[in-house]
């Protein structure tokens, strides 16, 4: 009987271990399994990566919408050759491909190797950036680089968190602005007490060219959008400073409450720098919270060349930097960060079997008690990764090449006389709009709308669009330092041949 037991248990065994075998550990099975699967996704990555000439298939969305109505999500597995090709047919040969020349429309970079293989093993080990105790050495890669951020931004104890993006670090800074104002100012605990507006309405001021994500928060936070002030813009597409001065003085005039200003430092269509120094000192004199909004400029602190176009950015109190835009790492992958650490007190909360109190007073460190997140991803090591392996100075040389790319674009632009380019280079975007002659802004809308459309639906290369003052624009966001001069002129002329048929179309309708 014994044998046959033993038989039995070790047929049970088997079972099992073939049941766990897609448990990622160190069984020899699993180790198996995992390096198949990895080989396995290389091979389409690379297919990807190789037989894309184009930046987009043109697949239009009714069309995928019918593919996805007839996948039904299954109960058993399936074969691995049936679902990788699948996944190629619905998503790899469709993918928006960012690496190639021709796509040029959002703040999309490439990305780089280490940042890759920083995330296949951030993934893989899956710690989780909230406690030491859950992380230890990940706790202070991301301390490190966010000290690193601190202090090339000129802060002398800087802190902060990594987050999933530069829309959560602006929700920090509205965040901290509210409460340091509460806590200043108002002696509240809108922590305990929630929002009160009983001395007058909390008001944001940041410029008309100022990203969306401020007035998402300060609608999340109960101030409500038109908490928000804008502020009009130079010609230059920068804050006004007379005008946000004034601005100030008139809600305290009407018995509101100024709580912050955000300066944008690279606005996202055109790239523009609010003057930094003036703000500052605007903020200082109303003693107000002063964010940087560095989502998009925050790649200047790399740039030896550069970060003179950021001077004053150390006057303020917080910074959001997006290393997912021009740090070159796969999303997500953002910082928010303080000049006085004592800042992100406001936002502690000490749970008992997380982040007790007496673990911070014995100098343990952790990330949630500065964070909005609990579980949070190691995005840190991708830079970490990056940062090791290439050094901030040849990172920072891929950044400034693709200012010199926008310079040349810009010229490129301008040298076509069928094109009209609306804001000077100052980052990394340029906005212009296909001009025929003797066509009005209504008629220009019309058809540069159908320009992205067409082009879009073609998928040889992808731009993005805009409105100014109500009319319709179309954007290059430049992103790879590989692109090339060549690489404009073609694009343009793709542009222009989809225009003239356009016109040649609308004429012969009429
Ligand atoms: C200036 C600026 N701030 C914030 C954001 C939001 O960043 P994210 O998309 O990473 O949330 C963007 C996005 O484009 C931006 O351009």
């Amino acid at each position: 009987m014994m044998p046959l037991l033993a038989k039995e248990n070790n047929q049970q065994k088997a079972n099992d271990s073939t049941k766990f075998s897609f448990l990622f550990n160190q069984e020899e099975e699993n180790v198996i399994n995992y390096k198949k699967g990895v080989i396995s996704a290389t091979k389409r990555i690379f297919k990807f990566l190789k037989r894309r000439k184009k930046p987009f298939s043109g697949i239009q969305h009714e069309k995928m919408r019918t593919v996805f109505e007839q996948i039904n999500i299954n109960k058993q597995p399936l074969d691995e050759q049936f679902v990788m090709d699948e996944l190629e047919s619905i998503y790899l040969d469709h993918a928006v491909a960012f690496h190639l020349p021709k796509y040029i429309a959002h703040l999309n970079c490439p990305v780089v190797i280490p940042s890759l293989i920083g995330e296949q093993i951030l993934s893989a080990v899956n710690s989780s950036l909230d406690t030491y105790d859950q992380s230890a050495g990940g706790t202070f890669i991301e301390q490190k680089l966010i000290d690193w951020t601190g202090k090339q931004i000129g802060f002398e104890t800087p802190d902060g968190v990594f987050t999933s993006g530069g829309t959560q670090s602006n929700l920090m800074a509205v965040l901290l602005m509210r409460d340091a104002f509460y806590h200043k100012r108002q002696q509240h605990d809108v922590t305990m007490k929630g929002v009160s507006q009983a001395k007058g309405r909390l008001k944001v001021f940041c410029s008309e060219c100022s990203h969306f994500s401020i007035k998402k928060s300060a609608a999340l936070l109960g101030l409500g959008e038109e908490a928000v002030v804008s502020i009009p813009v130079s010609d230059q597409f920068v804050m006004d400073t007379e005008a946000l001065e004034s601005a100030i003085l008139n809600e305290y005039i009407n018995g509101n409450c100024p709580i912050g200003v955000v300066a944008t430092a690279g606005t996202t269509d055109y790239g523009s720098i609010d003057p930094l120094n003036k703000i500052a000192t605007i903020a200082q004199r109303y003693q107000i919270w002063f964010h940087v909004d560095a989502a998009v400029g925050g790649g200047l602190l790399l740039s030896n060349k550069h970060q003179y176009l950021l001077a004053g950015i150390e006057k303020s109190d917080s910074v959001t930097v997006d290393y997912h835009k021009t740090y070159f790492q796969t999303v997500s992958c953002s910082g928010f960060v303080v000049k006085d650490p004592n800042a992100l007190n406001l936002i502690s909360h000490h749970a008992d079997y997380l982040n007790p109190k007496d673990h911070k007073d014995a100098g343990v460190p952790n990330q949630v008690d500065k964070s909005l997140q609990t579980t949070k991803r190691f995005d840190a090591l991708k830079l970490w990764m990056t940062f090791r392996l290439m050094g901030t100075e040849q990172l920072g040389s891929y950044y400034d090449q693709t200012l010199e790319l926008t310079k040349k674009a810009a010229t490129i632009i301008q040298n076509h006389h069928q094109f009209e380019l609306l804001n000077p280079p100052a980052l990394h975007s340029l906005v212009f709009r296909f001009k025929p002659e003797n066509m009005n802004d209504n008629q220009l809308n019309s058809l540069n709308i159908l320009l992205r459309k067409k082009l879009f639906a073609d998928g040889e290369a992808v731009v993005a669009g805009t409105k100014f003052k109500g009319n319709y624009y179309l954007k290059f966001t430049i992103l790879n330092p590989i692109m090339t001069e060549e690489n404009f002129e073609e694009i343009l002329s793709i542009l222009s041949r989809i225009g003239h048929q356009i016109v040649e179309e609308e004429k012969n309708i009429a």
